[in-house]
């Protein structure tokens, strides 16, 4: 019986010091496996005095059940430390903030685009689109640019061929729309451009302009002042922004005026932005010549009609306050993010 309290001892020791389920479960089996110490202990009751066997039995029985319920409370209570470990180890912090979600956004050249689109289809006019590498026809010889033009030299035009070209405007779009289409019409021809400029705050060798042209029995100047005035004061968002028209050369158009807002940056004041002049040229138009008329088939006694031309980055650098032209390709999201 000494030996039945030493075993006991021995194994609730042990059993506490068992530091994972599994060292519990050897030690259930060392213990009370079929070949465990304790099960070894039972089968020696058959070795003592018929007498002593019940007694001894039912101490050993009684060590079993002590041993089998620290076991058992051991096990419990490790199974819950290894589960809260395995909980923390999954843990998630729900205090943590959100990882943010890079959300893209319009290039401020397309948003200016759209706007410009959008204004002039409420007003009836429809997008057409034409080539970017274009003849030598339809981008200077249809729009009454002489050959000896300086527009025509190497140095300011990208050649593909001796006759082919990347067009330098989106003029070409205009003749290409009066030969196709019968007036009256007003359309408007968004689309890129390139000239042999090396970039520089105000120029880059490709950029965008939207021509316009609109072609009608009754057009006049007024026509075309009325609607620039609307769509600059509309695009500028200020009613009462001063416009105004500066006579000028265009070989495709006669009369011919420059369009000049009031300076958006000092209101008229006059400012490095606008040279101290209170004004900014925003575009060019004209009522279109005879002469282009008649080349691209309208009759220019019964047709009339006004064309304009403008850059999209020009406008957006004014209406942006950007004051750089590259920074439209230099692609650096810090820059394009403030367009969100
Ligand atoms: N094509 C001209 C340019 O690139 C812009 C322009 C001026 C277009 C007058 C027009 C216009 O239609 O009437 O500078």
């Amino acid at each position: 019986m000494s030996d039945l309290e030493a075993l006991l001892d021995e194994a609730l020791a042990a059993v506490s010091r068992a530091s994972n389920v599994a060292d519990v479960e050897n030690l259930r089996i060392q213990q009370l496996g079929k070949k465990g110490a304790m099960t070894g202990l039972l089968k020696t009751l058959g070795q003592l005095p018929e007498a002593e066997r019940p007694a001894a039995g039912a101490e050993i029985n009684r060590a079993k059940k002590k041993l089998e319920g620290a076991l058992q409370n051991r096990k419990r209570a490790l199974e819950q430390i290894e589960a809260e470990a395995a909980a923390a180890a999954n843990a998630i912090d729900v205090t943590l903030p959100a990882r943010g979600v890079a959300q893209g956004s319009l290039h401020p050249v397309s948003i200016v685009l759209d706007r410009i689109e959008q204004f002039f289809h409420s007003v009836g006019f429809d997008s057409v689109r034409g080539p970017e590498i274009e003849d030598d026809y339809h981008n200077f010889e249809a729009l009454n640019l002489p050959e000896h033009h300086p527009a025509r030299a190497m140095h300011d035009t990208f050649y593909v061929t001796d006759s082919l070209l990347l067009r330098t405007h989106t003029s070409p779009v205009q003749v290409r729309t009066m030969e196709s289409r019968k007036p009256p019409f007003r359309i408007i021809c968004p689309g890129k451009t390139y000239r042999v400029d090396p970039p520089d705050p105000s120029h880059l060798p490709m950029f965008h302009q939207v021509e316009g042209l609109m072609i009608d029995e009754q057009c006049s100047f007024a026509d075309l002042k009325g609607i620039i005035t609307e769509f600059l004061q509309v695009f500028f968002e200020r009613e009462d922004l001063m416009v105004r028209f500066r006579p000028s050369y265009f070989p495709f158009t006669e009369p011919s005026a420059e369009v000049d807002v009031q300076c958006v940056h000092c209101l008229g004041a006059g400012c490095r932005v606008c040279s101290n002049t209170g004004w900014l040229e925003v575009m060019g138009s004209g009522m279109v010549h005879p002469r282009v008329l008649e080349m691209s088939g309208i009759d220019s006694e019964r047709f009339l009609g006004f064309a304009f031309g403008m850059g999209p980055e020009r406008l957006a650098m004014l209406r942006y306050g950007v004051s750089d032209m590259r920074h439209f390709v230099d692609s650096d999201v810090r820059f394009l993010e403030q367009f969100r």
